[in-house]
């Protein structure tokens, strides 16, 4: 509420500043901390360059784009010929997408119009959730800073749409925080709760969705079973990171 009614005086303290226009306050709040909206996406495109995995004729998915962080960083990159599709369980978000990159026919936004607490309440279950793709369809997913929002359930049927709209020889990459059991007193400072089983931790009692930890073993053996490679970790919240980032970034492969 507080970041929401703050939004229109952030905005003109921007615009009078010179500085370019962002998503409203509350809506970067949305996505993260609002300070590091523009960071965040710059050092996930910087990942993605370094490791080559984005070109100009590229089909990309943004699984949870938010208020579409990421949207200018791939402007930069895709060619007249690159696409790029968002999706997110929050509305305004996408609805502020659209009219925001209305002008650029190469960025496509849509609701997943599923129950979640970043969405609307009553609804089918993101488990039955089909991902606006056709199969094989996509050169690069990025789900980023999504599936430390997603229960077991839910993220297992993510990575199995990944699976399903990724071609075969391209990346997928996704965040999440990762732990080792035998770290549990450090990692349960941070994720005091479980009870999902298979030992998957949780920060906030009464969300658990607000941020979610699993056990290495046990995300390692989900994308397995949805028929995906893992091919690289940047530990990021692994314990033995040698930097801090705050989450562990995964590129999967088919
Ligand atoms: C931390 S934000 C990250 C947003 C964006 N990826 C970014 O980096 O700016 C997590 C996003 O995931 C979305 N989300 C949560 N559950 C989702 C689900 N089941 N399907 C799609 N999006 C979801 C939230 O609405 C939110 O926009």
């Amino acid at each position: 509420m507080a970041y929401r009614a703050a939004s229109p005086v952030e905005s003109a303290f921007r615009s009078l500043a010179g500085k370019p226009a962002l998503p409203p306050l509350w809506l970067r709040r949305h996505a993260g901390p609002a300070s590091r909206f523009e960071s965040a996406a710059r050092d996930a495109a910087a990942f993605l360059d370094g490791l080559g995995l984005v070109a100009p004729d590229h089909g990309v998915l943004d699984v949870g784009c938010g208020a579409g962080a990421l949207v200018p960083e791939f402007k930069r990159r895709l060619g007249p010929e690159g696409r790029y599709l968002g999706f997110d369980v929050h509305a305004p978000s996408i609805l502020w997408c659209r009219a925001a990159f209305a002008s650029d026919p190469r960025f496509r936004f849509e609701i997943a119009a599923v129950a979640s607490p970043y969405g609307r309440a009553a609804g089918p279950s993101a488990r039955t959730y089909r991902f606006p793709v056709e199969d094989a369809a996509c050169d690069l997913v990025i789900a980023k800073s999504v599936f430390t929002h997603l229960l077991p359930g839910d993220a297992a049927h993510y990575l199995a749409e990944i699976r399903r709209v990724l071609r075969p020889g391209k990346a997928a990459v996704l965040t999440a925080f990762l732990f080792e059991p035998e770290r549990l007193e450090a990692v349960a400072k941070t994720f005091p709760f479980d009870g999902a089983g298979e030992g998957v931790r949780w920060r906030r009692k009464s969300r658990p969705t607000a941020a979610v930890a699993y056990p290495r073993a046990l995300f390692e053996r989900m994308i397995a079973d949805a028929g995906l490679r893992l091919q690289w970790m940047s530990a990021g919240y692994h314990p033995g990171a040698e930097r801090l980032t705050g989450q562990d970034t995964l590129v999967l492969g088919v």
